[in-house]
């Protein structure tokens, strides 16, 4: 048995319930998009280059390879070294910038 007082709490229960779902989930800002030039690209590509490209081999010249040969070979060595996606972009970002 259920008193009016019980009856009104749950009433206003199911209000503030429909109100928080019936918020649009639009509404949520966007997370905000990398942009588009990254000036420090090269430069942590630079240093993730030097941790990382002459663990296995000597470094090879950024100028031995042109752009789309570098991204090819980062492709591959991006596997190899089991760089991120991030670091892999930053790399690739030097070495076709210093070629
Ligand atoms: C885990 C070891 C390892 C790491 C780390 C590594 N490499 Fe290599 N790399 C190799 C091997 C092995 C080869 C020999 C060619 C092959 O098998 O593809 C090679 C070959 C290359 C070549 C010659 C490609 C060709 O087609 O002959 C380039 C250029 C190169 N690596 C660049 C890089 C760069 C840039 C990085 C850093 C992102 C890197 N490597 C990190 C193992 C590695």
């Amino acid at each position: 048995m259920s008193t009016s007082k019980q009856r009104a709490v749950l009433t206003s229960l199911v209000a503030a319930i429909a109100a928080v779902v019936s918020v649009p989930v639009a509404a949520a800002p966007e997370q905000q998009q990398q942009p588009k030039t990254d000036p420090m690209a090269s430069v942590r590509g630079a240093k993730a280059w030097s941790d990382n490209c002459m663990r296995c081999h000597n470094m090879r010249d950024p100028k031995d390879y042109r752009d789309d040969q570098w991204a090819t070979v980062m492709q591959h060595m991006r596997l190899r070294a089991g760089l991120t996606g991030q670091e892999t972009r930053d790399i690739l970002k030097f070495l076709q910038g210093s070629n």
